[in-house]
């Protein structure tokens, strides 16, 4: 059973009963998203970190293997751990482990931030590849997709509630780092998040349910966490949940929800 929920114009929230589902229709958007693009046009994603797309990976590399033209689609990370592409924290690793060793994506058509590097020059670097590579919108590199995941603190991509300036930064990526281990990132900023076509979150388990109902219920102390300042500018936000992260949020919304 999946709730659908368009709670105000291009804002979706969409709840999966569990994660299998979840992934399985995230993925069949995201590839649909890619299929639907004139041939000719590529398509560019901005893959989201830490552990939960690793079920989307799986699911795309052992379904979409032979029927995606992979020459079509320009992979972009949205953040990544300062670390090497071999560390066991590196979103890249997770990425090709997952998907890019199974898949015949040409190595050009994946842009990795290169986590082993001087963070804040290579910050500089990243933004000048997002610059040449994507197309532009607001004076801004624009991604045809983001996806997103959602800490328990709040904070997506690498954009955490302490630094949450880097939010709204003019900059194109920023340098962070994680609150509790002090690891730097880089992230793209909120700026270039909210210029994207289309924005999806991914979210799992019991654990994001109290930021999830928080976040989504726009309570007053809800704009400390940077994931509520996800908001496309011209663009949509589709928020993909499971039952456990879904469990808190009010029963309005849930009730305006078409159940399939
Ligand atoms: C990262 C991510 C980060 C992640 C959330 C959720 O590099 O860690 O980009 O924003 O999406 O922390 O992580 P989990 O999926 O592991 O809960």
């Amino acid at each position: 059973m999946e709730i659908i929920v368009s709670y105000n114009k291009n804002r979706t929230i969409k709840i999966f009963s569990n994660i299998e589902k979840l992934a399985n229709h995230s993925a069949d958007f995201l590839m649909k998203r890619v299929k639907d693009k004139s041939s000719f046009e590529n398509v560019s994603i901005a893959l989201s970190g830490g552990s939960t797309p690793k079920q989307i990976f799986k699911f795309i590399a052992d379904n979409y293997a032979e029927n995606i033209d992979w020459q079509k689609l320009k992979i972009f990370f949205g953040d990544e751990r300062c670390v090497p592409p071999n560390h066991n924290d590196s979103n890249f690793k997770m990425a090709k482990e997952e998907l890019f060793d199974k898949i015949s994506i040409p190595g050009e058509n994946i842009y990795r931030i290169q986590g082993e590097k001087e963070p804040v020059k290579e910050a500089e670097r990243y933004s000048e590849i997002l610059k040449s590579n994507l197309t532009h919108k607001n004076n801004l590199p624009q991604f045809d997709i983001v996806m997103l995941g959602l800490g328990e603190d709040g904070h997506t991509a690498s954009i955490f509630p302490d630094q949450i300036d880097k939010f709204y930064s003019d900059k194109i990526c920023e340098v962070a780092a994680h609150p509790q281990t002090n690891q730097n990132r880089i992230t793209i900023s909120g700026s270039v998040i909210n210029n994207a076509k289309l924005i999806v979150f991914i979210v799992t388990g019991e654990k994001k349910a109290n930021i999830i109902s928080e976040i989504l219920s726009e309570s007053a102390s809800s704009t400390m966490y940077p994931a509520s300042l996800v908001s496309p500018k011209q663009g949509e936000l589709i928020w993909m949940l499971d039952t456990e992260a879904s469990q808190l949020l009010d029963s309005q919304i849930k009730q305006a929800g078409i159940i399939l």
